[in-house]
């Protein structure tokens, strides 16, 4: 099946779904381009519902969807112009577009806000996102007004608005083979882009030079973009969850934290592993390790068809809590320290969240207030992790110690497949990795 029909089944899934709800039409436009500084654009990535539904990756762009017995499938986007090309690059413009990714009709996207009541006009329903992007949200609804405006002359504006994330999240939570396809390359790149960090790092070097060894890795495979801002946290830093300033030089003795992911085709990668600068992990830093690596062992074992989406959380919770309590960061009954959350000192993020095109990606957590079983195709990630920050009450051996041990997961019929197996996470085969490579 070549790409363009991939996108159109697509459409045609959504289109059915949105008949079978009602009709009506749908609406779906692209990311803005976001400006940085002044004449200078941040890199451009499409809208991921989107593209999800076309891959068209031209910014300015908007699919309409008209649900019914006889769908039809529009695009609007930019217009061919040349003096504009020799700029920014090749547009495919209207008349090539429709023919390449498969729409009915296609017109430039100058014309939006004049088609856009027409197409709205004597519709059941209008299916948008809403309060996403301010500027989208005050033209869609500048047409439903102007389509207001007509009702006299005997025609209806849509009774009703939907979001259609809401069924867009669904389509997106399992993932076709394509999808699958593209997040093992994604996971491979990122594993590769993790062993040459290990390899790369040594006491004084700083964060930044790692980063560019991981940033050089994505780039080189043929990744389009980082999925997010890499974090290279060393020593305290890695208590920090969300450092990005990766400036610090790295010491002996230290942990150094690398949270890292590349996008391939759209679609994200997201891997944390935690190594000893030195290549050699202290007693205290191994203590805490085995620890995060039994609690992602355990997790992991919880992601298979029929299991909630929060049984993975709930056995590492259990897990690091008693380690907690174990190794004298904790005190008191285990299953107490659980019920009031005191292992939120430690561990104060979940262990996990869907991944995809968005490195957080969808929002379908629960179903009618239960957490969403698990099924195949489903992809997300495990990262149980520990962060010790100096205080009188906590044994010094454990002082600013940050651990996060983070892989993506397939769900499988039978369990589940690790998509970021290439880069090591026992003990021994990050040692034996980081000594080979200081031979
Ligand atoms: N890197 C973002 C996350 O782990 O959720
Ligand atoms: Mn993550
Ligand atoms: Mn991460």
């Amino acid at each position: 099946m070549i790409l363009v029909d991939i996108f159109r089944a697509r459409r045609a899934r959504l289109l059915a779904s949105l008949t079978a709800q009602g009709g009506g039409v749908a609406v779906i436009p692209t990311a803005p381009e976001r400006e940085r500084n002044r004449g200078t654009n941040f890199p451009y990535r499409a809208d991921s519902q989107f593209f999800y539904l076309c891959g068209f990756r031209e910014p300015e762009a908007v699919l309409v969807l008209i649900a019914g017995d006889s769908p039809r499938q529009f695009l609007f986007c930019r217009a061919k112009n040349e003096e504009q090309e020799a700029w920014t690059g090749c547009r495919y413009g209207p008349e090539a577009a429709a023919g390449h990714f498969g729409f009915d009709s296609a017109w430039p996207i100058d014309e939006l806000d004049r088609k856009l009541p027409e197409l709205l006009i004597n519709q059941p329903a209008l299916w948008t996102s809403l309060a996403f992007e301010p500027e989208w949200d005050r033209r869609i609804l500048a047409a439903i007004k102007t389509v207001r405006a007509s009702i006299r002359s005997g025609d209806t504006a849509p009774g009703t608005v939907h979001e259609i994330s809401v069924a867009l999240d669904e389509m997106r939570l399992t993932k076709d083979e394509t999808e699958i396809a593209a997040m093992r390359r994604a996971g491979d790149i990122s594993a590769a882009a993790h062993c040459r960090a290990m390899r790369a790092t040594c006491p004084d070097r700083f964060e930044y030079e790692i980063e560019a060894e991981l940033i050089h890795a994505f780039r080189a495979a043929g990744s389009q973009s980082l999925a997010y801002p890499p974090i290279v946290a060393s020593g305290p830093n890695a208590c920090v969850l969300h450092y990005t300033d990766n400036d610090r030089r790295m010491l002996d003795g230290e942990l150094l934290l690398i949270d890292a992911g590349c996008e391939l085709d759209g679609y994200a990668s997201d891997i944390t592993r935690t190594f000893p600068v030195n290549g050699r992990f202290s007693g205290s830093q191994r203590d805490l390790y085995q620890l995060v690596l039994a609690a992602s062992h355990t997790a992991r074992a919880q992601v298979r068809p029929g299991n909630g989406w929060n049984a993975p959380h709930e056995a590492a919770v259990a897990m690091l809590t008693q380690g907690f309590v174990d190794l004298g960061l904790l005190k008191g009954e285990v299953q107490e320290l659980i019920k009031t959350q005191a292992y939120r000192r430690f561990y104060m993020h979940r262990t996990g969240h869907w991944l995809g095109m968005d490195v957080h990606d969808t929002s379908c957590y629960k179903t009618d207030g239960q957490w969403r079983p698990f099924v195949p195709g489903m992809t997300l990630t495990i990262e149980p992790g520990c962060y010790v920050r100096p205080a009188d009450d906590v044994p010094e051996a454990f002082w600013n110690i940050g651990i996060r041990i983070e892989d993506n997961v397939l769900v499988t019929p039978d369990g589940c497949e690790i998509l970021t197996e290439n880069v090591p996470r026992e003990i021994d085969a990050i040692e034996n990795l980081m000594r080979d490579e200081n031979l």
